[in-house]
């Protein structure tokens, strides 16, 4: 297939596009590097040898959207473009909806007139809410986040399910849980801007000397150690999910089903950080710190649906996440370099 990747230059677009080529994919990227940089395209062009068409330009703009259809011969479309940080999006909903579903407005609507029926969507296990049985069954209603962030997600998972039934369209939702990890290379990996919101990426710089310590947020949650567990999932894993997904979709009985895409356990805050200082070879500083405004204890996925369905499932472990993360963030300590 020809398959259109927006948001292709982030970190879980950039390891798909590799990973659809090496599945004998056409490539072609959008992306308006708002939070990317464009060197990360010849690391996936020297990863491949193929050449990746890149678009730049943000999705919210209605005319070069329909012009990209227009002009390029268009099987399917993976949509990871969007706003991401949860703390963000409380300070800036209005940017949050108006970019997340304002993008996707423009894309569905271009390939509706273009007749571009494949979609595969990349959502969040933030769709949960806050009151959902562990582990997360992809049935589980009624769907509520607590972010703008989230509430976008679960405002486009509506949107596309709704125009999936009415247009004939084939949608995948996917719901990621903790994507870590790098390109088993060293050559690609996650390149936040600023201070890391997250965790992987923010031990990754206190390794390589950038920050300080890890503050960790909260050691008296109900769990083994008292730190919160996450579902942990290798970014070569997801991205072989989303080839899975894309091959599956004409074999779908419905318009929309969702997918969780996660290892099915929990690892705990202190178990990932100890299994880095394991990657890493010696000891790193940190401190217990309060809580985190909306943190929740421990969640994992119910995979079963992924694995039966689409015949995929996370087969890296949490050593391995760690081991290659650190390859990337040693290799690179500042991320990609500016092109
Ligand atoms: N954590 C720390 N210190 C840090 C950063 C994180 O202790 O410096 C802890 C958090 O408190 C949490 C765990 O590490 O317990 C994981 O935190 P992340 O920020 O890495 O990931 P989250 O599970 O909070 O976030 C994920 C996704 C979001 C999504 C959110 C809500 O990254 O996209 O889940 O479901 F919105």
């Amino acid at each position: 297939m020809r398959v259109l990747v927006s948001g292709g230059a982030g970190y879980i677009g950039s390891h798909t596009v590799l990973s659809l080529i090496e599945a004998g994919h056409d490539v072609l990227v959008v992306d308006d590097f708002s939070n990317s940089k464009p060197t990360v395209m010849a690391r996936v062009e020297s990863l491949t040898g193929a050449h990746v068409p890149v678009h730049a330009f943000d999705l919210t703009d209605v005319d070069k959207t329909e012009r990209l259809f227009a002009t390029e011969q268009i099987d399917a479309v993976i949509h990871f473009a969007g706003l991401k940080a949860v703390g963000e999006s409380v300070a800036k909903p209005l940017e949050y909806y108006a970019n997340n579903l304002g993008s996707t407005f423009a894309l569905v609507n271009a390939m509706r007139h273009h007749d571009v029926r494949r979609l595969v969507f990349s959502s969040s296990a933030t769709v949960y809410g806050d009151n959902a049985p562990v582990p997360y069954h992809e049935d589980y209603q009624p769907l509520s986040a607590s972010s703008p962030y989230g509430r976008t997600k679960v405002m486009q998972e509506q949107v596309l399910s709704d125009v999936a039934a009415a247009d004939g369209l084939k949608v995948a939702l996917l719901r990621y849980f903790n994507p870590v990890g790098a390109h088993r290379s060293g050559t690609m990996g996650e390149d936040p801007q600023g201070i890391p919101n997250n965790l992987m990426p923010f031990i990754a710089q206190v390794a390589v000397g950038r920050r300080e310590k890890l503050a960790i947020f909260g050691d008296d949650y109900p769990t083994a150690d008292g730190t919160c567990e996450r579902d942990y999932i290798h970014v070569e894993d997801l991205a072989a999910g989303h080839v899975a997904a894309l091959e599956h979709l004409d074999a779908m009985t419905e318009p929309v089903r969702a997918f969780n895409l996660g290892g099915g356990t929990g690892t705990s805050v202190l178990e990932l950080f100890r299994a880095f200082e394991r990657a890493v070879g010696h000891e790193l500083p940190y401190e217990i710190a309060g809580r985190r405004a909306g943190d929740l204890p421990a969640y994992w996925a119910d995979t079963a649906r992924a694995a039966e369905e689409l015949g995929w499932r996370a087969t890296r472990t949490i050593d391995d996440m760690c081991a290659d993360t650190w390859r990337w963030q040693s290799a690179n300590p500042q991320g990609y370099p500016e092109g």
